[in-house]
């Protein structure tokens, strides 16, 4: 399994397929041993904190994701993250994030075999990029949430992103109830 990611890894660290891989400075991966993995978590993208590190979710989301998978009894430790998009979708000059859009159906094939290996059995979505990209450009993370969808080689948990709970201090409330009833469904915390 480490080879094949180590060779997928290679083949991202290369990639031209859309205008971002000439912008590219650094290849983001989760240092987690995948085979220990309860559980694939799948973002958007990454930004500036997670190209700087090589390491996703390694800004303010991240921050808020430490906090909901304490809430589900997990550590960094215990899950495997990845990105749909695997470079940083720019505007304004480089100088904002930008939720990814023309990227996505030629970048999400690194995801699709990124899962081939890895074949987790719970793979949790977070936010409308993932989700879709999964199951369906009908689902969205309003309707959503919180509600396993059987994609046949996995079961999809969609949550919602954390950096939404940034943007909208409401949602912060739900997101740690959904992510309690996640670590309830993955046994590691008790029902
Ligand atoms: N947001 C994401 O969706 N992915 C990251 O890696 C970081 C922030």
């Amino acid at each position: 399994m480490e080879n094949e990611l180590d060779q997928l890894y290679g083949e991202i660290a290369g990639c031209l397929k859309c205008t971002l891989g000439a912008e590219r400075t650094n290849t983001v991966r989760d240092t987690g041993n995948p085979r220990n993995a309860a559980v694939v978590f799948v973002g958007e993208a990454p930004g500036s904190n997670e190209v700087k590190y090589g390491l996703p979710f390694a800004g303010e989301a991240g921050k808020k994701l430490n906090l909901y998978l304490e809430m589900a009894g997990l550590t960094r430790n215990d899950v495997y993250i990845t990105n749909v998009v695997r470079c940083r979708p720019t505007a304004n000059m480089g100088r904002r994030n930008r939720t990814p859009s023309r990227e996505i159906p030629l970048c999400g094939g690194w995801l699709n075999r990124e899962l081939e290996i890895l074949k987790p059995r719970t793979v949790v979505t977070l936010g409308n990029i993932a989700l879709k990209w999964l199951c369906g450009k009908e689902c969205t993370i309003g309707d959503c949430h919180g509600k396993i969808i059987e994609n046949g080689n996995f079961s999809v948990y969609p949550m919602y992103h954390p950096a939404a709970a940034i943007y909208k201090k409401e949602l912060d409330g739900l997101i740690r109830s959904e992510f309690k009833e996640l670590g309830k469904y993955l046994g590691k915390v008790d029902s």
